[in-house]
């Protein structure tokens, strides 16, 4: 596993003012659109490009096209919905997927409750999006779930991540798949509530505002 932490003046203050809890939903979503722009643009070094001929109009050249297929964009239900806006700004011409995943009560084991994701996912650059990187438990299932399907070069691009996350991806994702995470910063622990200190609070209620 590779770790990208992003390091810039932006994105440690646009972070601070995203987690502090005085920050109202309309603001932190702009936030996130932010970061997530700020964070795509390291996680897309690697895209695949090919030779794409042109004329300026100066002269012919041959420029760079991003090659396909197109990359695919997951976010994971629903805090990573909050973060495609500001992905797709950056990569408007990749395809988006969705993927549901949740922790059963009882058997605590991770259960997809929806998915919209083509069938095959060979040779797909992947990018699966998900604000915090607590456990880690939902980022394996998830990263398994796009390799079931054939992807091999997955990227996770979150905000927050806690070390306990960090050490579980390691363990457990596949070493056939080539995983990258990409992050605005690694905080210092999980809480008894599997919360990520100090973090940011719950991101899908932050984001969305709490349902009672
Ligand atoms: N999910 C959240 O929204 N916040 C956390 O701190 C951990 C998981």
């Amino acid at each position: 596993m590779q770790l990208h932490v992003v390091s810039h003046p932006l994105v440690e203050h646009k972070l601070t003012v995203l987690r502090d809890k005085n920050t109202p939903s309309n603001t932190f979503r702009e936030l996130v659109s932010e970061l997530v722009m700020l964070e795509a643009y390291e996680a897309t070094q690697d895209l695949i490009v090919e030779d794409h001929p042109i004329e300026t109009p100066v002269a012919p050249m041959v420029g760079k096209k991003l090659a396909k297929p197109r990359p695919m964009v997951v976010p994971i239900l629903r805090a990573g919905l909050g973060m495609l806006d500001g992905m797709t700004r950056l990569l408007p011409t990749a395809e988006v997927g969705f993927l549901g995943m949740k922790r059963d009560e009882n058997t605590l084991d991770i259960i997809t409750y929806a998915n919209r994701l083509p069938e095959d996912l060979t040779g797909r650059q992947c990018f699966l999006l998900d604000p915090m990187l607590a456990t880690g438990g939902t980022l394996v299932a998830a990263i398994h779930y796009l390799a079931e399907r054939g992807a091999r070069d997955i990227t996770a691009i979150d905000i927050i991540a806690a070390p306990e996350g960090l050490k579980r991806l390691e363990k457990e994702v596949r070493p056939d798949i080539d995983f990258k995470v990409v992050v605005c910063g690694v905080d210092e622990k999980l809480n008894d509530k599997s919360y990520i200190v100090p973090g940011l609070g719950d991101a899908g209620d932050r984001l969305y505002g709490v349902i009672d």
